[in-house]
């Protein structure tokens, strides 16, 4: 009898299943490509096409499962002392082109002197990344992103505030819903993951919004992970 909860197995399924065969059609879609170069040297025929269509539906099943794999089967957390300042500002940095082309501002707003928790620096990443993503996904032309930090007791709270569209109230606790999505080209995993990355690492994770002024994602953690 499989003592595995009924998540993990199918992941394990998928992982198997699906992904292999995938993966192999994605070498297979290249190794095309290649060969048909000696045959049809005319990069603008249409079968170049059809063929970059076929690699980007694969590699959008690729990034479906593969998020799909890392909410199922969340990998062992490393835990280290992370430096939250520096964490955050390479976001920033990382974030700002994709955030100028939109015309909307990344602002940092930290409290002051070292921030230092006990973390995954890398999941962590992942689970801001994941709500700055869709704070710039709801915001229009215009408007400006804060990531900010706040020491609440014994807590440290990370925020990412916007000023896009918001969330109707009836929807808002829809959105933790495993593949819930009002995005075209959404999977509704973003949240889901975002959240157990942080419920794996002793703290929580709420939004609070205001239909048409903006939305407000609190990231909660035991500040010195003594969770
Ligand atoms: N900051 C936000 N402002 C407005 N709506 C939001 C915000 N964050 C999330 N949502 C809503 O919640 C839904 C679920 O978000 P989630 O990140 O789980 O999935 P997604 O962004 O649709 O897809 P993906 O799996 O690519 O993240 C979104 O489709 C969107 O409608
Ligand atoms: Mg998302």
């Amino acid at each position: 009898m499989d003592e595995r909860p009924l998540i993990e197995t199918v992941a394990a399924g998928i992982a198997h299943e699906v992904r292999n065969p995938l993966n192999a059609l994605q070498i297979n879609v290249r190794i095309l490509e290649q060969e048909l170069a000696d045959w049809i040297p005319d990069r603008e025929a249409h079968v170049y096409s059809v063929l970059a269509k076929i690699t980007s539906e694969l590699q959008s099943l690729d990034n479906f499962v593969a998020d799909f794999l890392r909410f199922a089967r969340p990998p062992q957390l490393k835990i280290e002392q992370v430096h939250v300042r520096y964490l955050l500002s390479d976001l920033a940095t990382f974030m700002a082109p994709e955030c100028g082309k939109k015309g909307v501002k990344l602002l940092l707003s930290l409290e002051k002197g070292p921030i230092v928790i006990s973390a995954d620096s890398f999941q962590l990443k992942h689970a801001v990344l994941n709500l700055v993503l869709n704070a710039l996904q709801a915001t229009p032309e215009g408007g400006t992103i804060t990531i900010e930090t706040e020491q609440e007791g014994a807590k440290l709270a990370i925020l990412v505030r916007d000023t896009g569209e918001g969330i109707l109230s009836d929807m808002i606790d829809r959105v933790f819903d495993l593949f819930f999505t009002m995005r075209e080209g959404g999977t509704g995993l973003g949240l889901p993951i975002t959240r157990r990355i942080v419920e794996e690492h002793g703290g929580s994770l709420s939004l609070a919004s205001q239909p048409g002024e903006g939305t407000t994602a609190r990231i909660l953690l035991p500040a010195r992970g003594e969770a």
